[in-house]
């Protein structure tokens, strides 16, 4: 049963609590001069999987997507030696998380506040993640859209989460810094904020703008 009175904050994993590009700047030195353009194309091209299969009525899991997306990249940029397939992947299931991360999330819940994962990521990337990142004693629940088969921005997939929290979508306050994503959020009716790291400029200009945020440590601490 949903209560109208309760809230909770809800947090995409990859790009808001997790550095997608912490995997290659790991192996930086290995990857050569062409590893940051080798990244921006793996993480584009993981999307775009998630977009395209969606709209097209199919799902393959996001674990699997990221290794074609992967496989991809190394297509693109011959100049990335092959041999650090295993370890961009390795990487890749241990994200750093962002610096503001953990200390953000653990002042909401010193205050009292739920807090979720909402996120594309398979359940066991997602359970490295957390694990490796320490948030795992911070989070009520780490949720998948695998448990819906379809990825963001699909309605069904924000769904999922006030269903399982049992909250009303308004008391919701979904965080991201993924603007396609926080679109979909505000449009399900999650009151939403755009954590704007890189200081990207806004779209989607016919829809309600999100508030912008610059780090997790701007978050309002107003949910209980
Ligand atoms: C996620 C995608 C947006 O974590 O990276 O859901």
């Amino acid at each position: 049963m949903i209560d109208a009175t309760a809230s909770a904050y809800v947090f995409d994993a990859y790009g808001t609590l997790f550095d997608v590009h912490a995997a290659i700047a790991h192996h930086r030195a290995a990857a050569g001069p062409e590893a940051e353009r080798f990244s921006e194309i793996w993480r584009q091209k993981q999307l775009e999987y998630t977009w395209t299969l969606t709209l097209a009525g199919h799902y393959v899991d996001f674990w699997t997507l990221t290794e074609r997306a992967l496989d991809y990249a190394f297509a693109r940029v011959p100049s990335v030696d092959h041999v650090l397939r295993a370890r961009l992947l390795d990487a890749y299931l241990k994200l750093d998380a962002f610096a503001d991360a953990r200390a953000a999330l653990a002042e909401l819940k010193a205050q009292g506040a739920r807090l979720a994962i909402l996120s594309n990521g398979a359940p066991r990337m997602l359970a490295a993640a957390v694990e490796a990142a320490a948030l795992s004693g911070l989070l009520d629940a780490v949720l998948s859209v695998d448990a819906v088969r379809m990825y963001k921005p699909r309605p069904e997939v924000y769904a999922l989460a006030a269903e399982r929290l049992a909250v009303k979508p308004s008391g919701i306050i979904f965080v991201s810094s993924n603007r396609w994503d926080v679109m979909g959020a505000a449009s399900f009716g999650f009151d939403a904020f755009w954590v704007n790291r890189a200081r990207l400029p806004d779209e989607y200009a016919e829809l309600a703008t999100p508030r912008q945020i610059p780090d997790l440590a701007a978050l309002p601490r107003t949910a209980r």
